[in-house]
């Protein structure tokens, strides 16, 4: 299935919303749980929709769930719907194989980033468009980082100036994913770590507070205060 190019822009989006929500606790998929009374896929399309650049959005949906997400993002956005896989990986790679040949930018955003503003979408596709071949938003680490053996013990204090928590959405050039996900042997957690593992150079632009991943109740209750 290849998707439509129906919104505005030269930027295509994927959304890997295939994940189970094993974290946020009993309650079906992540993708589809209520943050202020709608589903977080929900939210995070709308604001997708919203930024300028972005042309298509294909969503990889719960296999068993694909026909009930078109019909829950039918009056939100025109997207196309895909099955996702066991792992996001697998998921980002069938939603990939859906975008219309004629997208040179391609961003990759989780669904259980669901509050991410337009703005960093944006800021992302600026940064791509601008020459970059594959772009992360990142935050600076406030906590105090250590590391710690199996046992328990601080083996070392980390120097926190160098690290940074990194989000999505994630931006490439086109040719850039396919190469890295052609490429990709082991499981990553994001896209930017595989064009890392095939040399390609990674650019940063600064993170938004609001595009935190929901992972655990505890982000559930802060996304319902932010909303
Ligand atoms: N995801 C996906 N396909 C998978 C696993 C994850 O599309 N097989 C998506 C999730 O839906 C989410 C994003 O990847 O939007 C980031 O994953 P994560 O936050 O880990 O979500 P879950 O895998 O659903 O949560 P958990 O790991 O707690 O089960
Ligand atoms: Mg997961």
């Amino acid at each position: 299935m290849t998707a439509h190019a129906t919104v505005r822009g030269d930027v295509a989006v994927l959304v890997p919303a295939a994940g189970m929500g094993v974290r946020l606790g009993p309650g079906g998929p992540k993708a589809l749980r209520l943050l202020g009374g709608e589903p977080l896929l929900v939210h995070a399309v709308r604001r997708l929709a919203l930024a300028p650049s972005v042309g298509c959005i294909v969503v990889a949906a719960p296999a068993d769930a694909v026909a009930d997400v078109v019909a829950l993002l039918a009056s939100v956005a025109p997207v196309t719907v895909v099955a996702g896989g066991a792992t996001r990986q697998a998921s980002v790679a069938a939603a990939l194989a859906a975008v219309p040949a004629d997208f040179e930018i391609v961003l990759v955003h989780d669904a259980a980033r669901a509050l991410t503003p337009p703005e960093l979408v944006e800021s992302v596709a600026a940064a791509v468009r601008g020459g970059h071949g594959a772009v992360i938003p990142v935050l600076p680490v406030v906590d105090t980082i250590k590391r710690v053996s199996d046992s328990g013990s601080v083996v070392e204090t980390v120097d926190r100036s160098v690290l940074r928590a990194v989000q999505t959405p994630q931006g490439f050039r086109r040719d850039v994913l396919v190469k890295a996900h052609e490429a990709a042997v082991d499981e990553h957690t994001d896209d930017a770590g595989m064009a890392e593992r095939i040399g390609i150079p990674v650019h940063t632009v600064p993170g938004a507070e609001a595009a935190l991943k929901i992972t655990r109740p505890f982000d559930l209750a802060v996304a319902e205060l932010l909303l």
